[in-house]
């Protein structure tokens, strides 16, 4: 089978399509023949050897994907080969085969595309346990995505959406970006570059909730921004850490904390597939149910053969993927 291969933790383009051997299910796991993989920000920090799990060399980078269950481990129950599923994996989906534990796979709806599944993983999972898990979004909060063109970022936007938020606020890097935000769901979208960021999201942020500013932030971008949009919410908001795509961590000042009963909480999502995954499985269910009544469109913009796995996550670090990138392996 064909694989993207990472020999050496580096640069992107060092890593190669390669002729590998196809694999084989142990006791629980399975073997999907991959139709669809999504390219992620985090698979970038894999390569690089900067992510918080180092995956042992050689490794086929990729978090999300979807295919066909081709075999079966001893003891599977609840999958088949020639079941369609979305999977979510620690590597391994920029191949044409991936093995791993029946656990992470998820039966699709019959007539949903395997590129659809693939983009439906990891950022709508990422998106819904920020939202609901830590940050108890109920229907009429009023949310700020912050980086809402991005792909945890228009998942969130979407998701706020469809769970009833009453405002969705997008902070976006210029008009290109402020466009998919809108057509993500937004009511309103704020310019991150502004000048005087700490006055001026704050000021948008009020005018767009009626005074009220914002009772969750979902914060995937970190740096300068995360201090400015503290400054944007309502008594008892709740701000998710989720990243950093701004390259920088911020430091917190706790007397916004104080002032307005604000909590601040993190979110590493690939946890929950080890500690919870029943909850994981229960999240991707009402992921596909929601886009199954038309409530939730992942952003597609590009599908591209495995080969050209390097320019599209080049694209990705660039901002210039304007939505996400499928590979076809
Ligand atoms: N905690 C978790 O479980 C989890 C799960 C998934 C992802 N993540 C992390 O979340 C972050 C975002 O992931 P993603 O998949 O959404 O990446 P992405 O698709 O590249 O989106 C990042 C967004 O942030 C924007 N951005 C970058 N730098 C910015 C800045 N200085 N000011 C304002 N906006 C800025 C980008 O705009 P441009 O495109 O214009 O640059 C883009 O809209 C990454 O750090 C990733 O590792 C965490």
């Amino acid at each position: 089978m064909k694989a993207v291969l990472v020999r050496n933790f580096g640069p992107i383009e060092t890593a190669r399509v390669e002729d590998v051997p196809s694999p084989a299910p142990g006791p629980g796991e399975v073997v999907v023949d991959l139709h669809a993989a999504e390219v992620n920000y985090p698979d970038i920090l894999v390569m690089e050897g900067k992510y918080q799990v180092k995956p042992p060399l050689p490794f086929s980078p990729g978090k999300a994907g979807a295919g066909v269950v081709s075999a079966i481990g001893q003891g599977v129950s609840g999958l088949k080969p020639g079941d369609h599923v979305a999977l979510q994996a620690e590597y391994g989906t920029f191949a044409s085969q991936i093995v791993l534990t029946a656990d992470n796979c998820h039966p699709m709806p019959d007539d949903m595309p395997f590129r659809v599944g693939a983009a439906l993983g990891l950022v709508y999972q990422t998106a819904h346990f920020a939202l609901i898990e830590r940050a108890a979004m109920k229907p009429g909060d009023t949310v700020l995505v912050l980086g809402a063109s991005g792909g945890v970022g228009s998942a969130s936007v979407q998701l706020a959406r469809a769970l009833g938020a009453s405002v969705v606020i997008g902070g976006v890097k210029g008009a290109r970006n402020a466009e998919l935000a809108r057509a993500a769901g937004c009511d309103e979208t704020v310019d991150l570059t502004m000048d005087n960021l700490r006055d001026g999201l704050r000021e948008k942020v009020r005018a767009a909730t009626g005074g009220h500013g914002a009772d969750i932030v979902i914060d995937p971008v970190g740096g300068a921004v995360t201090d400015a949009a503290l400054r944007t919410m309502a008594w008892c908001g709740r701000l998710v850490v989720v990243g950093f795509a701004a390259g920088d961590i911020p430091t917190i000042r706790t007397n916004y904390l104080l002032v307005k009963n604000i909590s601040v909480t993190g979110l590493q999502w690939s946890d929950y597939r080890e500690r919870d995954p029943d909850g994981v499985h229960r999240v991707q269910q009402d992921i596909f149910t929601l886009w199954s009544e038309g409530k939730l469109t992942p952003q597609i913009a590009d599908t591209l053969p495995l080969a050209q796995f390097a320019d599209a996550l080049k694209r990705l670090q660039e901002g210039r993927a304007h939505g996400k990138i499928i590979l076809i392996p």
